[in-house]
């Protein structure tokens, strides 16, 4: 699903079309992500920006992305993003990766969870 969005997104993109935007009624955690994460992070497609693209996160190992350039903080970090190790990085970044340059701590626990099962649906 996520390569035919992907294929979709790009003959668009290549058409010379904006990508669409996410619709309305999208789930909570996807609107969330498009407001908290949005202006940073991009999932529909594989692309980075101020931060690394956050396809496939879950599962995968901290700074790793290719083509981006991170922290060393977090690229040394060891760390693997799971839905408890996003849990805890969310609330606090730089207290859980001292740092790095994603500072912006996540308040509402109710918004990461949300947040975080968008992710792992991606
Ligand atoms: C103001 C920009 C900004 C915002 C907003 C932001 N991030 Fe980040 N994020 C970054 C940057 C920059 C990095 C890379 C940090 C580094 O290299 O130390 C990063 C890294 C990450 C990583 C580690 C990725 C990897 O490949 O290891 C995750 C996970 C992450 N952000 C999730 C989120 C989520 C989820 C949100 C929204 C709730 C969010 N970020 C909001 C800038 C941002």
């Amino acid at each position: 699903m996520k390569y035919v969005v992907i294929a979709l997104l790009s003959s668009l993109l290549s058409a010379g079309v904006a990508a669409p935007a996410f619709s309305q009624d999208a789930a909570p955690g996807q609107r969330l992500f498009q407001q908290r994460c949005g202006a940073c992070h991009q999932i529909a497609t594989p692309r980075n920006g101020v931060g690394p693209h956050l396809q496939g996160v879950v599962g995968r190992a901290a700074g790793t992305v290719e083509g981006f350039r991170y922290s060393a903080a977090l690229r040394d970090s060891g760390v693997n993003w799971t839905p408890e190790t996003l849990e805890t990085f969310l609330g606090n970044p730089a207290a859980m990766v001292r740092g790095t340059r994603m500072t912006q701590r996540f308040n509402n626990a109710e918004e990461r969870r949300a947040i975080i099962e968008f992710l792992g649906s991606q």
